[in-house]
């Protein structure tokens, strides 16, 4: 185990030089990344991925959604989704009109980057579905979500709260630390599972089930999936329904991954976002 485990390091460490290396020596493929954290989680969810993508000359800008990572706004101030999306919405509009930037959205920040897709198509090369919910003009929001939260809701340690009264439905959630460890990073370092457990913060249940996504705006951006094979959240269903009923323009997988692609498995994940601005930009 332990000896797999130095191997496997020594393999990341090669791989890093690699394509340090090679971004190095063409000079070229430098894009500016965008990414947008899932639910309970925030802009430190990118940690590892971060120093990765600026080793192969990109800029990248980590978003703290409202009431996330470190976001001053407490989560019962968060009334609808547009509140819940607004730091991305205020970061699209400043990017000046000739730049376009690679929005990357991991689990339910996947409904959050298509709507800056539709607001602000012209300002992005591609939208980057990282094990992400993926709507579009003939599939919504809400049917994902409830496909989604019928495997975290009141499984484990998962917790609502009820703002609004218990009469009321549910206004935030939260995963506990067994239900992180145990079904959200079962193959990432279990520091990374206490990392979150210490950082996650509660979901205002803004639904994104209104978003209007257009053929004419959203359908007019690239798109890509990524796969993670083991993930117990997204899964193959819903994958699959997603991909069917919205093809994107190509599918990535990542072997021997959880939920949490950028901390399980962040050097194939990196190989990937950098043949996606290769292919996109
Ligand atoms: C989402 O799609 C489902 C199934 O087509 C439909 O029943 C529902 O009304 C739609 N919801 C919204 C908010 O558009």
């Amino acid at each position: 185990m332990e000896n797999t485990k130095r191997c496997a390091h020594s393999v990341t460490f090669i791989l890093f030089l690699f394509f340090t290396a090679i971004s190095a020596s063409t000079g070229k493929n430098h894009q500016h990344f965008v990414l947008v954290h899932g639910s309970c989680l925030g802009a430190w969810s990118w940690y590892k991925l971060v120093p990765l993508l600026k080793s192969a000359g990109n800029m990248v800008t980590v978003i703290d959604l409202a009431a996330s990572g470190i976001n001053l706004v407490q989560a019962r101030d968060v009334r609808s989704f547009s509140d819940y999306t607004q730091p991305l919405t205020d970061f699209m509009e400043d990017i000046p009109s000739h730049k376009r930037v690679i929005l990357v959205g991991h689990s339910s920040g996947g409904a959050v980057i298509s709507q800056a897709m539709e607001h602000f198509p012209e300002k992005v090369s591609v939208g980057v579905f990282l094990t992400a919910g993926m709507a579009g003009p003939s599939l919504n929001y809400s049917v994902i979500a409830q496909k989604t939260m019928s495997r975290v809701a009141n499984v484990l340690d998962n917790k609502f709260t009820y703002g609004n009264g218990p009469n009321n439905p549910p206004t935030t959630f939260i995963f506990g630390p067994k239900f992180l460890s145990q079904v959200v990073f079962q193959y990432s370092p279990p520091e990374d599972a206490a990392l979150a457990t210490a950082l996650v913060r509660p979901r205002p249940l803004v639904s994104a089930g209104g978003l209007v996504l257009s053929k004419a705006k959203y359908g007019s951006v690239n798109r890509v999936f990524i796969i993670a094979e083991e993930d117990k959240i997204v899964t193959e269903d819903v994958v699959n329904l997603m991909i069917e009923k919205n093809p994107p323009n190509k599918i990535y997988k990542v072997r021997s991954s959880d939920h949490m692609v950028m901390l399980s498995q962040p050097t194939q994940l990196f190989a990937h976002l950098l043949s996606i601005a290769r292919d996109f930009s």
